[in-house]
């Protein structure tokens, strides 16, 4: 089948950033994996893959699918004034998600040792503090947008807290990490992109100083283990890397979590049976953020590109292709889960979803965005009695091609009478 046949098929009718499919992708996605599992989308300029087997063959098969593009396919190209900026800047070098190996090999050695199971349990009071501190901002007022007063800054915080910046910086860390989403996405007035990259470029100046800080005077904080641990690298990481490094780090975990963890709250408060089964075994948290990963799949899909023609489902991809593999749709493949449209807490194998990605690229953050989440939800839940969706909102969702999250989260809860 040759690219320009397939456009005629299902390729012309997928349109994920526009209405209906960029509300619920689903159908589209179902239909997709039934008729056509393979297909091209020119608008996308990529191969889109929907099934669960074919996705998990594609991930595996680093030998001929580079993730060297994986989220640089279907952005828009920074504007020259955006660039322009950025060169007075460390250049943004290839780190983890959109790396191969060796090169990936490199930097995953070196987050994995900074990202261990002792950093997490050590950081696990302080996001219960943080948690129980955001909630009590608002507990009195009945009705919030959950995902602008509690997600949005519980992510960043926590994440802020990992690295070891500290709080007086935290509202600059705030904007910074906001601006470099904007100049990645490259959407918007130039005007807006340009003054977003000179906050890139003063991000960038931050993290320098703050490592340069750390191999001075190292701390107990993930900034130094990530310099101790790139200085004793052959060769050793140079300033450019590692500040690219904790930018992704920085990108890949705090959106994403915060869509989960909104996506978690909003799937309970659609199905209150599920809900009441929580709030009878409150042990069942960790299944629930499970099963609202595999529902929502905050990373809704990455991008491969083919080192060679391959064939993927039977249909033959020219080498040099771009292809985008659904996570959300091999989340919810029928040939893998039973009864993949239902929200079910107590689904056995729902290990079984790729919302975490799967191989060489998985998920470093996975443990954490779990932990935060959970706690997130646990609280929430015992907090905010008759939390309920304000009736009557459509819910709207970020317009991206990798990151599917809601925009806001309004919801309202019984507040006692003083
Ligand atoms: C619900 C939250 C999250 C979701 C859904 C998510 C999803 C994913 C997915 C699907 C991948 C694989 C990308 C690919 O196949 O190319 C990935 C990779 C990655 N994630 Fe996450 N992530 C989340 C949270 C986090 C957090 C909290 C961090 C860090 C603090 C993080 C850091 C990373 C990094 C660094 C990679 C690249 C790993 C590599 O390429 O070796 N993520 N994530």
């Amino acid at each position: 089948m040759s690219e320009t046949g397939a456009t005629q098929g299902l390729g012309s009718e997928y349109n994920p950033l526009n209405s209906p499919q960029l509300e619920d992708p689903h159908p589209f996605h179902a239909r997709a994996r039934r008729e056509e599992p393979v297909f091209f989308s020119a608008s996308l300029g990529a191969w889109v893959v929907t099934r669960h087997a074919d996705i998990s063959a594609v991930v595996a098969d680093t030998a001929r699918f580079s993730s060297a593009e994986a989220i640089t396919v279907g952005a828009a190209a920074m504007p020259s004034e955006v660039l322009a900026v950025l060169m007075d800047g460390y250049p943004l070098v290839p780190s983890l998600v959109d790396n191969d190996p060796p090169a990936h090999t490199r930097f995953r050695s070196l987050v994995s040792k900074a990202f261990t199971g002792r950093r997490l349990a050590e950081k696990e009071p302080f996001i219960r503090t943080l948690v129980d501190e955001l909630i009590s901002g608002f507990q009195h007022e009945g009705q919030v947008d959950l995902f602008l007063r509690f997600a949005h800054p519980l992510t960043s915080l926590i994440i802020a807290e990992m690295l070891g910046i500290p709080r007086s910086d935290i509202s600059s860390f705030r904007r910074w990490s906001d601006q470099l989403a904007t100049v990645l996405a490259a959407h918007g007035p130039v005007d807006h992109q340009v003054a977003c990259a000179r906050g890139v470029v003063e991000f960038q100046r931050y993290l320098a100083s703050a490592l340069e800080e750390r191999e001075a005077s190292p701390r107990e904080d993930l900034l130094s283990d990530i310099v101790s641990e790139g200085q004793g690298m052959q060769p050793p990481m140079s300033m450019a890397e590692l500040v690219s490094l904790l930018m992704q780090v920085l990108i890949a975990g705090h959106e994403t979590t915060a869509g989960l963890i909104a996506g978690a709250v909003e799937q309970l408060l659609r199905n209150p049976e599920q809900l009441q089964a929580l709030r009878d075994e409150p042990g069942l948290a960790a299944a629930v953020i499970e099963e609202a990963a595999r529902m929502t799949s905050p990373v809704t899909a990455m991008f491969r590109t083919a080192l060679e023609e391959v064939e993927i489902g039977g249909v033959k991809i020219p080498k040099g292709a771009h292809v985008r593999i659904v996570y959300a749709s091999a989340n919810r493949d029928e040939a893998r889960f039973h009864e993949p449209e239902r929200f079910d807490v107590r689904r056995p194998d729902v290990k079984k979803h790729l919302a975490f990605g799967q191989g060489l690229h998985f998920c470093i953050g996975a443990p954490l965005a779990r932990l935060e989440a959970r706690i997130a939800l646990e609280a929430l839940i015992r907090r905010l009695p008759g939390l309920r969706l304000v009736p009557g909102l459509t819910p709207s969702f970020l317009k991206s091609v990798t990151l599917r999250r809601l925009e806001s989260l309004e919801v309202a809860w019984d507040i006692k009478a003083p």
